[in-house]
């Protein structure tokens, strides 16, 4: 790949070699990737809790059973043979489902920002088009991540579910806007404090428990979830795959069954990380009505994701969503009392769920923006 003329670096784009362990020599690309990831993070939000570390990047990459995920690396052009990760410049993330979504491709690029506006971010952008619409894919489907919503006008893009805003002139929105990208829908990012004040969470764990009434149980697991459960915790990933607001995203039903629990659970494990997971079951019938997970890196007990939340259609109306969450705080706070701070992500347009955290005390904390392009059939 020829780098512009008019370039102060150059560069080489290759496919990033997927090591064994992080011992290997092999493993200066995804070492590489992470450290852009943190530079990029850091440069949107200030700290670094969202990027991947090599060793998620590497289990990331071992799974493959679902989604066929491909990397690519822009090294520097005087890089030695075998790259140092610090000669990574920026990469290209490819993603290709498999087992439902056959028609989407995803793609993601990040740059270090002392590389940016010389072609690099374009090179790579260009290399995961084409490999996407190759293989098949006529919707391909991209992220930009935001430090602060912008208040209305002309300095914001809108979505176009009409809820939510993202900086029109950050590098990301100008990037895939100029790539025939629409910005589709962007979900807020908020942060939960902690502790909680126990007064606040008392009461809504009251009323929750109150409003269940005696035919909803939780369960709590930690780490693992028992292979005689596994098959309901998929039907609530599928459900989740389909209730939760995607705005004009053409995200389709990602059916979950007892096995591909395992292989979540296996990846979350393999990565050094922990899942805490309340679920609430409906006693008379058995059936798991509701779910929360929490995911965490074990060894940065700062702080810690609020995954999946959901509760099944036909058990609405009861409370259930904050019983769970209000059931997993707790046990967060007893397992893991270290954590300061969780982080989530809620569609702008999903009042419910946003009612939810906003009444447990999350506050904004930034953006998460979805852009699509379809690109033919
Ligand atoms: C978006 C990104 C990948 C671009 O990388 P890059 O190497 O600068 O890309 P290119 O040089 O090929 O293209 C640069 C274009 O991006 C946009 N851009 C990049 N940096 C910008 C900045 N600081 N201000 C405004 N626009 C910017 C502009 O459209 C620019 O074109 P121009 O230089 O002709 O004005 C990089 O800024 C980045 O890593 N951002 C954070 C991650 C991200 O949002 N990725 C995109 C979605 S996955």
């Amino acid at each position: 790949m020829s780098p512009p003329t008019e370039s102060t670096t150059t560069w080489r784009v290759l496919e990033a070699p997927h090591p064994p362990s992080l011992d290997s020599p092999d493993a200066w690309a995804y070492q590489g990737i992470a450290q852009v990831e943190a530079e990029v993070t850091t440069e949107i939000h200030g700290y670094d809790d969202l990027a991947d570390e090599a060793r998620d990047i590497l289990a990331g990459m071992d799974s493959q059973q679902y989604t066929t995920k491909q990397r690519f690396v822009a090294v520097r052009a005087d890089a030695p043979e075998t790259p140092r990760p610090q000669d990574v410049l920026g990469h290209l993330a490819l993603a290709l489902p498999t087992s439902s979504n056959t028609h989407l491709g995803e793609l993601s690029v990040q740059v270090r920002p002392a590389a940016r506006r010389q072609g690099l971010g374009t090179a790579l952008w260009e290399t995961g088009e084409k490999i996407l619409v190759d293989a098949g894919r006529t919707v391909l489907f991209t992220d930009t991540q935001h430090g602060a919503e912008p208040p209305p006008g002309p300095g914001a893009l809108e979505a176009r579910t009409g809820a939510g805003r993202v900086p029109a002139d950050a590098p990301g929105p100008r990037f895939v806007a100029r790539k025939g990208y629409a910005l589709e829908q962007v979900e807020r990012h908020s942060i939960l404090a902690l502790p909680v004040d126990p007064t606040l969470l008392d009461g809504l764990r009251t009323r929750a428990v109150q409003a269940a009434g005696p035919d909803y149980r939780t369960l709590v697991w930690e780490d693992d979830v028992p292979p005689d459960r596994r098959e309901q915790v998929g039907t609530l990933f599928t459900r989740m795959s389909t209730d939760a607001p995607v705005g004009d995203i053409d995200f389709r039903e990602d059916p979950w069954d007892a096995q591909r629990v395992g292989v979540w659970v296996d990846e979350l494990l393999g990565k050094g990380h922990g899942l805490l997971m309340t679920v609430a079951e409906h006693v008379p019938t058995g059936t798991l009505a509701a779910f929360s997970v929490f995911a965490y890196p074990k060894d940065r007990p700062a702080f810690a994701f609020q995954e999946d939340t959901l509760v099944l259609r036909e058990h609405r109306g009861y409370r259930l969503g904050m019983l769970v969450k209000v059931v997993n705080l707790d046990e967060l706070a007893v397992r893991r009392p270290a954590t300061e701070r969780i982080h989530t992500w809620n569609a702008e347009e999903n009042d419910h769920m946003l009612a939810i955290n906003i009444d447990l005390g999350f506050t904004p904390a930034g953006g998460y923006a979805g852009w699509q392009k379809r690109v033919g059939a």
